[in-house]
């Protein structure tokens, strides 16, 4: 399927079904994306057209044809320490002010965590707070929509170059061991705090539980305006008061939400959840 192929009606109705599946917007003209991410899954699967894609998942909603179409629609992109300045923020800021808040045990989200780079290196940027005499320990929920990521970031290994975007020398030797050759695992006491699940961010967050820090970078930047308010404001009902949210370096969230307010610092900002006002 060229992307010159593409019917606009059949284009209409992928962009549409996209969107309601997992909040992606695709943008006017983006057949080029589609032709090269599904243009292999198509061929395989004997699929003409994108008409005929979806009708087959209308067909079968619950078959593994429309988690494969979601899977290569996502952009997986992630690194460990993505832009530093966050994780800096959590040792030098939020784990001290958590402290000093009486949490001894919080709890954490990485929603839309890809590969599972971004809650290990929350859960390393904790092990380094705790070696400098940080009294506070955390559960890490990773989740994703992607199984094929919620796979490998449940497996926490990872080849020498996926390790070599973010890590440093230092840090990969502290923290990870190696396997095979060229290949490195997490250690079992960074990994014993993350949890990984699936989970579509479009869906309900109540069975999550509530949380003391949530990051969510990188990934609402490819959804529509209305989606992402409603995300975070829902992410901030998660949120304890006093609790912290994170979203990434180009995603400001200021006119978002009355009950955040923006905390600047290290020359990055993050949100906290403001105490409820008394009366
Ligand atoms: C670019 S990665 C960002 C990873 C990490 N947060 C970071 O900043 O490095 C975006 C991730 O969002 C996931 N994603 C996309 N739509 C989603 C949705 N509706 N619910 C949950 N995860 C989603 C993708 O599968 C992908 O792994």
């Amino acid at each position: 399927m060229s992307s010159t192929q593409i019917d606009p009606e059949h284009y209409r109705a992928f962009r549409r079904f996209l969107e309601q599946s997992c909040g992606i917007v695709l943008g006017d003209n983006k057949q080029y994306l589609v032709s090269s991410r599904l243009g292999q899954l198509m061929q395989r699967e004997g699929i003409p057209d994108l008409g005929e894609l979806l009708r087959r998942i209308q067909e079968r909603p619950m078959g593994g044809l429309r988690g494969r179409v979601i899977e290569a629609m996502t952009t997986n992109e992630t690194q460990w320490f993505r832009d530093n300045y966050p994780f800096q923020i959590l040792q030098e800021l939020v784990f001290p002010e958590l402290v000093k808040q009486n949490k001894q045990q919080i709890r954490v989200w990485s929603a839309a965590c890809s590969s599972g780079q971004e809650p290990y290196s929350i859960s390393i940027a904790l092990q380094e707070f705790q070696a400098r005499g940080g009294r506070l320990e955390a559960d890490i929920l990773g989740t994703d929509i992607s199984p094929a990521m919620v796979t490998q970031a449940r497996l926490a290994r990872y080849s020498a170059s996926a390790l070599n975007r973010g890590l440093s020398a230092e840090r990969r030797s502290r923290h990870f061991h190696s396997v095979e050759p060229e290949v490195w695992e997490v250690r079992p006491e960074i990994r014993r705090r993350v949890r990984i699940q699936q989970h579509n961010l479009l869906e309900s967050y109540a069975t999550l539980g509530r949380f003391d820090l949530i990051f969510c970078r990188n990934v609402l930047i490819y959804f529509s305006a209305e989606s992402r308010h409603d995300i975070l404001r829902r992410m901030c009902q998660q949120l304890q008061p006093g609790g912290y949210l994170v979203v990434g370096a180009s995603e400001s969230l200021a006119r978002h939400n009355d009950e955040l307010e923006m905390v600047r610092t290290h020359g990055g900002v993050v949100y906290r959840r403001r105490p409820p006002v008394r009366r």
